[in-house]
């Protein structure tokens, strides 16, 4: 768990990048911290592992003071990744995937073993990889790395930074996925950098939303998409507010509240999808085809009944409660 506790930051020049923020990050969960450039996030990060000193304010980790804390106890307690992954060229992937372990004394089959874990994580052949360098990796591979090397002591809280902002979207999604994967494993206390809306939405159990170093909402994403606080918040979800909300509920969430229709079987053509599949990309499927229904099938591909959009819109009223989608103005 991490608490902020009034935590402040005024650099020496006197910008105030963090302005008196208070709020917790409960264990084995991912709290996002989203806004615009230069709304303080990586300072509030930074301020977690000591890389930038506190002005005024605590932070308290799993109990304990952050200043209070040594190095030692830091490297320990504290797994860190940045968008340029920060692997050392001159080092092979082992090395550099081991040095906090080498740090800590541990012995060499320890680290043999748990380099042969962690890659099995991220699916990389481990000897394969063990004597290879940085450069001869993509840059997803690099990225997957540098992940794996912030979990390499199984440190209990992770401070990651942008960490997939460098790569292209479709393998930014792949790694984001596999990223939850192992997370379900693991259960990290995780602080995640992002200044993409799409991200935090996927990755949060809450997002801290920033403006100017301070917090203009902290929420569940469902929560804040639904009932954004002020006029920040509406402006920086924008006008696809609610359809970006789509993304958190299944098919089988419509069923359980509003109910399936019958599915037609005169129509061709019809496409079916898994009940378990998001409603963004039920939507999607519904507006690129010709017939105006989706046929819902379970995991034995029995079909248990049809969506349309006039079901989808139905249950996003549902969800923001009483406000259309049609009027919101974004
Ligand atoms: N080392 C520094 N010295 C002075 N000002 C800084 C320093 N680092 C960041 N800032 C300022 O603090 C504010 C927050 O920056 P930063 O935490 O990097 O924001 P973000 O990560 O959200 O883009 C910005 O106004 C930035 O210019
Ligand atoms: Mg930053």
């Amino acid at each position: 768990m991490i608490t902020f506790d009034h935590t402040t930051k005024t650099y020496e020049g006197g910008v105030t990048a963090v302005n008196n923020v208070d709020f917790t990050v409960e264990e084995g969960s991912i709290v996002v911290l989203l806004g615009p450039s230069g709304c303080g996030k990586t300072t509030l990060l930074r301020m977690v592992n000591r890389l930038e000193s506190i002005t005024d304010g605590r932070i308290i980790i799993d109990g304990q003071n952050s200043m209070e804390l040594n190095q030692i106890e830091l490297r320990r307690k504290i797994g860190y990744v940045i968008q340029s992954n920060g692997l050392f060229p001159n080092m092979t992937i082992e090395e550099n995937v081991m040095i906090v372990p080498d740090l800590l004394g541990w012995s060499k089959k320890e680290k043999r073993d748990r380099f042969h874990t962690l890659m099995e994580l991220i699916g990389l052949n481990p000897k394969e990889y063990r004597k290879r360098y940085p450069h001869e990796l993509s840059g997803g591979q690099q990225q997957r790395i540098g992940v794996v090397r912030a979990l390499a002591a199984d440190p209990p809280v992770m401070l990651m930074d942008e960490p997939f902002g460098a790569l292209d979207p479709i393998i930014r999604e792949k790694i984001q996925e596999e990223f939850l994967q192992i997370q379900r494993e693991v259960k990290k206390t995780i602080l995640f950098v992002s200044h993409d809306i799409d991200e935090a939405i996927k990755m949060a159990d809450k997002i801290v939303l920033l403006r100017g170093g301070e917090i203009m909402q902290f929420d569940t994403p469902s929560e804040m998409l639904a009932h954004p606080k002020n006029d920040f918040v509406v402006q920086f979800f924008g006008k696809d507010r609610a359809i970006r909300s789509l993304s958190l509920h299944t098919v089988k969430d419509l069923q359980d509240n509003i109910g399936l229709v019958d599915f037609d079987e005169t129509i061709h053509d019809t496409k079916t999808i898994n009940i378990n599949q998001d409603l963004r990309n039920t939507l999607s499927m519904l507006m690129n085809q010709e017939a105006d229904q989706v046929i819902v099938t379970d995991n034995n591909d029995h079909k248990l009944g049809a969506v349309t959009i006039d079901l989808v819109q139905k249950y996003l009223h549902f969800e923001i409660k009483g406000k259309p989608a049609a009027s919101q103005k974004g």
